[in-house]
């Protein structure tokens, strides 16, 4: 029987599990200067209707896939369903030109101004926009990151719209895609090789990462 499934039966180890991986959220938020735990319902759906809810990437996640892409003074992030900012700001402690968040919920926007403009250790600058990823314009990113913002038809959009740039701006570009749920939409749509990694790290259970890339270092 796998830790996962005593905590299933247990629902007071289970509460107790919740609560330890929260406090190691808060208490990275702590440390960075921000404010972006908890979990949110989603109130948009009549703009976006394949939307998901606000939901924080775990930080030793966003950790391992900065190790991965590695980014350089080149590159300009873009968190597509940025929410509270929590990538935004981890990216923006690293020797970028930019951070781009795009969220379509106007309260998480504010927040994520709000924690750019609070973060410790800030390098690059942070620029949120309150926008529907499907209508954004992707013309200057080269990592382009998502924690399973939406469903496939909105992801096939967004997806369809970085590809057109990439007609018009040839460049090197890398997809992260965290609960990479609709991915036969990520190889479908943008033609590039695709690595899904299962990334391990008590106390969570294995998160699946995919990374799309037309750079052969990357890829
Ligand atoms: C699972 S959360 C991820 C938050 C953040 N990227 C992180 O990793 O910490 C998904 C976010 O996508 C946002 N979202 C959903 N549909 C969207 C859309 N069409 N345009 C922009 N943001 C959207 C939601 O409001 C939510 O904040």
């Amino acid at each position: 029987m796998s830790i996962r499934d005593v905590l299933r039966e247990n629902r007071v180890l289970m509460r107790l599990y919740s609560m330890l991986r929260d406090s190691i959220g808060h208490a990275n938020d702590r440390y960075y200067g921000i404010r972006t735990e908890s979990v949110d319902s989603f109130r948009f759906r009549d703009v976006c209707t394949d939307a998901t809810r606000y939901e924080a990437i775990p930080y030793w996640l966003l950790r391992r896939i900065v190790q991965v892409v590695k980014p350089g003074s080149e590159d300009v992030f873009f968190d597509i369903g940025c929410g509270k900012g929590r990538a935004l700001a981890m990216f923006a402690q690293c020797p970028i030109k930019k951070s781009v968040g795009v969220e379509i919920d106007p309260a998480l926007a504010q927040v994520a101004e709000r924690n750019a403009a609070s973060l410790k250790g800030r390098i690059a600058p942070i620029e949120v926009r309150t926008e529907n990823a499907a209508e954004t314009d992707y013309s200057l990113g080269t990592i382009y990151f998502m924690f399973n913002p939406f469903g496939p038809t909105t992801l096939a959009a967004v997806l369809g719209r970085i590809r057109e740039t990439l007609v018009k701006r040839p460049r090197k570009i890398t997809v992260v895609y965290y609960n990479p749920l609709h991915l036969d939409v990520l190889r479908k749509e943008l033609g590039l090789s695709v690595e899904v990694r299962t990334e391990k790290h008590f106390p969570w259970r294995p998160q699946k990462v995919a990374f799309a890339s037309n750079d052969l270092q990357k890829a």
